[in-house]
């Protein structure tokens, strides 16, 4: 069976999503939005520096609940695993992420933006998914149908979420977390703009 998903108790329901370029952002970044509350952060794998990175914040800052996302292959869950990533994401689910996702010790967020490809997952044992790109893929009245036929599902929507409508996402009972850029947007990050991201965050986590 799939490890779903928790965020640590009394963690605020948002998670960055984030692209870092430089691994010695990783901390001070980590940090950042610990100062703000939030305490649960998905570096992309779409940097050089992300596996160094997601290595820093497990290692500098273990307070923080670092995951890693933007994972398109088998072998991308077993670098960030090694680096030290507490948890796994992927933006959608080919059969080799799932039967790597199921077998893994990690818990696995696997990405779904139809009812089949939920109504697939849900099959094989998952009960907590990424809808993604959530607001291209029916946004929150997407997510209000889904929870009809399937309702012992919950989501994670990412894509197109923002400080705008991630508390509109949240209001819905088939919501367990949002997730997205705006919590630390990579021009924040590359102007090393700590104070902006610690801003951003606390407001996030106001959204709880
Ligand atoms: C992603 O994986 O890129 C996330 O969905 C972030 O999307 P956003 O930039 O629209 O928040």
């Amino acid at each position: 069976m799939p490890i779903a998903l928790a965020l640590p108790d009394g963690a605020p329901p948002a998670i960055p999503v984030v692209v870092i370029e430089d691994a010695a952002d990783a901390a001070p970044l980590a940090r950042a939005l610990l100062a703000g509350g939030i305490r649960v952060i998905e570096v992309t794998l779409r940097s050089t520096a992300a596996l160094a990175a997601i290595k820093a914040i497990a290692t500098d800052v273990p307070d923080m609940f670092v995951g890693a996302g933007t994972l398109l292959s088998p072998e991308d869950m077993a670098q960030a695993a090694a680096a030290g990533a507490q948890f796994l994401v992927s933006p959608g689910a080919t059969q080799s992420l799932i039967n790597c996702g199921i077998a893994s010790q990690l818990p696995f967020l696997p990405g779904v933006a139809t009812a089949s490809e939920a109504m697939a997952l849900r099959e094989v044992g998952f009960r907590r998914m990424k809808f993604f790109p959530a607001d291209a893929a029916g946004g929150i009245a997407g997510l209000k149908g889904l929870g009809g036929p399937l309702p012992d599902l919950a989501f994670c929507p990412t894509g197109g979420v923002g400080a705008d409508n991630a508390a509109a996402y949240l209001a819905l009972d088939n919501v367990f977390a949002v997730g997205g850029s705006w919590l630390a947007p990579a021009a924040a990050i590359r102007a090393r703009d700590w104070r902006r991201i610690e801003t951003l965050a606390a407001e996030a986590a106001r959204l709880a």
